[in-house]
């Protein structure tokens, strides 16, 4: 009788937002009931608690709060919450391990290598004036060859900080060092002894990074203890000529802090894809934007992961731990 129910058991899955193909494509050769949320925008708190009724797995995006609420409003069946993002911050893991659920992540190379390519596009953008010099192109107000037009810095030979020394870190040191001829430093909370014998990286603490660093690039997690982990100490031990990037989390950058830095001419700019407010771009939320008033500042909105190949990896590994679970074995990337 048991086995008869368990063989009659479709597990059930809902999906918050449409995502790549393949790793749908996956959950549905497994016979799996699955629910994609129908319209392409953040699901509605209210919707997410009633889709996730009675389901067996989740699969979330960064932007789904996912907590005790939700938890209740699915029922103890639930197994696994599978969020589609390296970072998982919007999921209450202690609420989740209290209750048994599996909470996995998706890192992947392919992700790594799309961040950290992002990375190099802000540093690259900044350091050589992109956005500013297209601006100027398409106005027309180029007027021939000058010495003197757009200069910008050269990342050769100049000193990379990264904070962060994981996996999209290693990424970033990789073409640092090997693409770009930069000097490698970096602070974490454990030494990194593979990326000090690969990239001849400097292992040092927080402070004197930032005081030796012309680039810092920021690749920890949102936790309690990296929220503002860049304020204003930390801005005022930067060099004036050096740019913050943050492809991380929005929190891990004091925003107020980064608009004094800016104002008074702190630091040379900043590249950011990441807000402490998102969706919202400025924490005020005023019309007037302070950030883009700023040359020296390049926004992109939370794109550092959005390639094709990335983002088709990131649903198959979503996937593919969704299976692991729902088929009674380990998952593949417990988020912990
Ligand atoms: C994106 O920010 C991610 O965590 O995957
Ligand atoms: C620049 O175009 C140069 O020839 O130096």
């Amino acid at each position: 009788m048991l086995r008869m129910t368990e063989q009659t058991h479709m597990p059930k899955i809902f999906v918050t937002r449409k995502f790549a193909d393949s790793g749908i494509k996956a959950l549905k050769a497994k016979g799996y009931k699955i629910e994609v949320y129908a319209e392409d925008k953040i699901i509605p708190r209210k919707t997410l608690l009633e889709k996730a009724k009675g389901c067996d797995a989740l699969l979330p995006l960064l932007t789904d709060k996912i907590d005790d609420g939700v938890f209740d409003a699915a029922g103890p069946q639930l197994k696994i919450v599978a969020n589609y993002a390296v970072g998982f911050d919007n999921v209450d893991l202690a609420a989740a391990k209290k209750r048994g659920i599996v909470v996995t992540n998706t890192p992947s190379d392919k992700v790594n290598e799309a961040v950290a390519e992002h990375t190099f596009a802000l540093m690259l953008a900044l350091a050589r004036r992109i956005p500013e010099a297209d601006r100027f192109a398409k106005a027309k107000k180029y007027a021939g060859w000058s010495p003197t037009l757009l200069t910008g810095t050269d990342l050769y030979g100049k000193t990379l900080g990264i904070v962060g020394a994981g996996r999209i870190g290693s990424a970033v040191a990789q073409r640092a060092v090997g693409g770009f001829g930069m000097k490698l430093i970096y602070s974490d909370m454990r030494q990194n002894v593979d990326l000090e014998r690969k990239f001849k990286a400097e292992y040092m603490s927080m402070e004197k990074l930032l005081q030796t660093a012309d680039f810092v690039s920021l690749h920890v997690p949102l936790l309690p203890s990296t929220r503002h982990l860049i304020s204003t100490a930390e801005f005022s031990m930067m060099k004036k000529t050096a740019f913050l990037v943050n492809t991380a989390r929005g929190p891990v950058v004091d925003e107020k802090a980064l608009l004094r830095a800016l104002r008074t001419k702190r630091i040379a700019g900043a590249g950011i894809d990441v807000f402490e407010c998102e969706p919202a771009i400025d924490c005020d939320m005023t019309d007037t934007l302070e950030l883009k008033t700023y040359d020296n500042v390049i926004l992109t909105p939370h794109i550092a992961s959005a390639t094709i190949e990335a983002r088709e990896a990131m649903g198959m590994v979503a996937a593919e731990n969704i299976i692991a679970v729902l088929e009674g074995k380990e998952p593949l990337n417990p988020a912990k």
